[in-house]
């Protein structure tokens, strides 16, 4: 697992963004990417926006796949998650509408809808990049603690813990969040063949920790990430705030010399 301790927001989410559209101008393929929702990611999204609008980036090889949606809310809902990602970002950038995949909360079948959605995963070619947040217990996508870290797209009880986080959203009225969510299994998150995952603030903070630190295991689905063979997590001080100092510098040592590393080589190549 790599973790980036960053000094701020805006840092994360530019170096989030970074990342992202690295991999995209990377690949001549149709480029498979998993996107979250939240309040973390908007930083990544704005920056992704602004480097499309300079010419930069382009998202029409972009295949996208989002974690999760709330069950039994009008898709046209303020607060679905599609609203969510057209306004803060399938609107504002040159992804193409038939690219994009969320899972229908108003479905009448939930089983067949999931299952649906994992095969449209597979066809896609599996997800290259999955990029997610994370809860404050350490959920991932909607996977509430002691969620199977084998489980695949499904429907998924929400706790109180998270309906009270998320009533923010709905007037702050925990009755108006939805009861259950259609989610990624931690399982599919696992497929993907990276994973970049960001936190920001001192409520991630325990969760930063029991991923980093603790042990694999499904009180923090977070956790799985230690079992990912290509897995970052990207977070500012706030959300380090709880990790240990031998493992904040063991980390930081490590990015160091990696970029020492990265510029010796550069240095190495002959001028032009
Ligand atoms: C919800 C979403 C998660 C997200 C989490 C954290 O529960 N289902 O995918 O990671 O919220 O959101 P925020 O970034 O707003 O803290």
């Amino acid at each position: 697992m790599r973790l980036i301790i960053l000094k701020n927001y805006q840092e994360l989410s530019i170096v989030g963004a970074k990342h992202v559209a690295g991999r995209i101008l990377g690949e001549s393929r149709p480029f498979v990417l998993g996107l979250p929702t939240g309040s973390t990611p908007l930083g990544i999204y704005q920056e992704l926006i602004r480097w499309y609008r300079k010419g930069k980036l382009s998202f029409k090889q972009v295949i996208s796949f989002n974690m999760d949606e709330y069950l039994g809310l009008a898709t046209g809902h303020p607060q679905s998650y599609h609203s969510f990602m057209r306004e803060n970002f399938f609107s504002h950038v040159d992804i193409q509408a038939p690219n994009t995949h969320i899972l229908n909360g108003e479905t009448g079948d939930p089983e067949a809808e999931c299952r649906a959605y994992e095969e449209a995963i597979k066809a896609a070619g599996g997800i290259d990049l999955f990029l997610g947040g994370m809860g404050e217990d350490g959920h991932i996508a909607f996977n509430e603690p002691f969620s199977s870290l084998n489980s695949r797209t499904r429907v998924k009880t929400l706790t109180e813990n998270t309906r009270a986080v998320n009533a923010r959203f709905f007037d702050g009225d925990i009755n108006q969040v939805p009861r259950a969510a259609l989610t990624v299994g931690v399982g599919t998150i696992m497929d993907a063949r990276e994973l970049l995952i960001a936190a920001s603030g001192p409520n991630k903070a325990r969760a930063v920790h029991d991923a980093v630190e603790g042990s694999v295991s499904h009180r923090c689905p977070l956790s799985c990430l230690q079992n990912h063979p290509k897995a970052t997590i990207i977070c500012d001080q706030a959300a380090a705030g709880e990790l240990e100092a031998g493992t904040v510098d063991y980390f930081n040592s490590l990015e160091q010399a990696t970029r020492e590393w990265a510029s010796r080589e550069l240095a190495d190549q002959p001028s032009r």
